[in-house]
């Protein structure tokens, strides 16, 4: 097994072949999903005492397993929020799983470490964060939420002098990962009222006016680009009222992070150059592979305080105070370089080509919205701030939608499953894809009619 033997050899041999099949597949078909009973009769288990040749079990996996998942990278998969990595990103991937890269400690893996470091910058310089900014990759959004809020809720019981309940700023449209949060580090959620899907700073001023005790209270959430909306908070509001209370500033950019990059909508973040933490996902809408996501501190020193591991096996990485180790700016210890894909895919096609395709979503979603309110049978819901656009198809029920979705997978046309707004079901097409058309969305829309 840890020889390169000639199952080795044969194996490099198919990967390669399928990689190379894989990536250069245009379109990218959607696929499907499956029951567990066709699976358990399509793929019978193979794992057993005696090896199995890889032929076999690849075989086994190209026809069957593959073939049972919706590709999130399909042009047209437009639920959820989808995932458009780069062919180099996806490649360079793959060097990274070759390579037994523990990105713990800068003393393990220094050249790693410096490589995604770069790549944190990037995304930090485009927020406007200051010099002394830093963080880490982690494995998506709800980890990165996780571990800032972690820091913002020790670093308010440690100004406090005691170990008080905490609670936590955030509007009805942050991320479910929010509560998640919450929930696991013992705080509550204080809700602030949304206008139309966003959270002003009028609004937070308000239920910060009216809050008896606002020492209890750790940190605001704002999010840049909501989930549902894909929506842009206030965010200069919310740090001003952050600040104002010395609450801790977090700025939920998982999905929108990427139009950071983009000049036309770059004006909606101000403000998030006053975040003490943020999240941007590379494996959303910055052109990496699952999973990635930034963690970025304004002054990591104060996440180095909370997260940083004691043990007296780990004393060896802490002997030089200068050395970044990734490990005490999350929750997690062992950790994959899994930024060391957006690094090499920002540095391979240029940073004018992330731009040029976070606009070019964004047009795509800004034209499609164009259509819909040209439409007599459609209704547009809000123009997108970013590439998520809602609508509703006049009349339909609830179970017109989810049907309508489950024919449109069927046929491989879309993956584009309804959601709620305001209380009624409703369509969104979520386009992180540069290679999602207008003529393709209008060919969608046209089986609405
Ligand atoms: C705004 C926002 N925050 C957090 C998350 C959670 O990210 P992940 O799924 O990578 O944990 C999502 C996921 O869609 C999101 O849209």
């Amino acid at each position: 097994m840890h020889s390169f033997d000639s199952r080795a050899e044969r194996t490099l041999e198919l990967a390669i072949d399928y990689v190379r099949n894989r990536l250069a597949q245009e379109p990218i078909p959607l696929d499907h999903s499956a029951t567990l009973a066709e699976l358990l009769v399509a793929a019978p288990g193979l794992i057993g005492e005696d090896p199995v040749d890889p032929e076999i079990v690849f075989e086994q996996y190209e026809s069957v397993i593959a073939k049972a998942v919706i590709s999130a990278d399909s042009e047209r998969f437009l639920s959820f929020i989808p995932s458009a990595p780069t062919k180099a990103s996806c490649l360079f991937d793959m060097v990274v799983s070759a390579s037994a890269l523990n990105g713990t400690s800068w003393l393990e893996s220094a050249g790693a470490i410096y490589a995604e470091n770069q790549a944190l910058r990037v995304i930090a310089d485009q927020a406007g964060f200051g010099p002394d900014a830093g963080g880490c990759f982690v494995s998506g959004g709800s980890a990165g939420n996780l571990s800032a809020l972690t820091v913002a809720r020790d670093v308010a019981r440690a100004r406090r002098g005691d170990r008080a309940r905490m609670r936590i700023l955030a509007s009805a449209e942050a991320h479910s990962s929010i509560k998640n949060t919450a929930s696991i580090l013992d705080c509550d959620i204080v809700p602030v009222p949304i206008w139309h899907g966003r959270l002003e700073g009028d609004a937070l001023r308000a239920a910060a006016a009216a809050d008896s005790d606002p020492d209890t209270i750790c940190a605001v959430v704002a999010t840049a680009g909501t989930t549902n909306a894909g929506i842009i908070d206030d965010l200069a509001g919310a740090a001003e009222v952050a600040h104002r209370y010395g609450w801790w500033f977090h700025v939920d950019a998982a999905y929108g992070g990427a139009g950071l990059f983009a000049p036309s909508v770059r004006h909606r973040f101000t403000g998030i150059e006053q975040a003490d933490s943020m999240i941007v996902d590379p494996h959303k809408w910055l052109f990496s592979p699952l999973d990635c996501a930034a963690l970025i501190y304004a002054h990591p020193n104060k996440a180095k305080a909370v997260h940083t591991q004691d043990a007296s096996y780990l004393d060896s990485i802490r002997v030089n105070d200068a050395e970044w180790n990734p490990t005490d700016f999350a929750y997690h210890l062992s950790r994959r370089a899994r930024g060391l894909a957006t690094w090499f895919s920002m540095a391979v096609y240029g940073l004018a080509a992330y731009r040029d395709a976070v606009e070019s979503s964004l047009k795509t979603a800004a034209q499609i919205a164009d259509r819909i309110e040209n439409s007599p049978h459609l209704d547009l819901i809000c123009r997108p701030d970013l590439s998520i656009v809602m609508f509703r198809r006049r009349g339909w029920s609830e179970a017109e939608y989810q049907d309508w979705s489950m024919r449109q997978l069927e046929a491989g046309t879309a993956f584009a499953m309804p959601s709620q707004w305001e209380g009624e079901p409703m369509m969104r097409f979520a386009i992180v894809n540069p290679r999602t058309t207008l003529a393709m969305l209008d060919e969608i829309l046209d089986t609405l009619g």
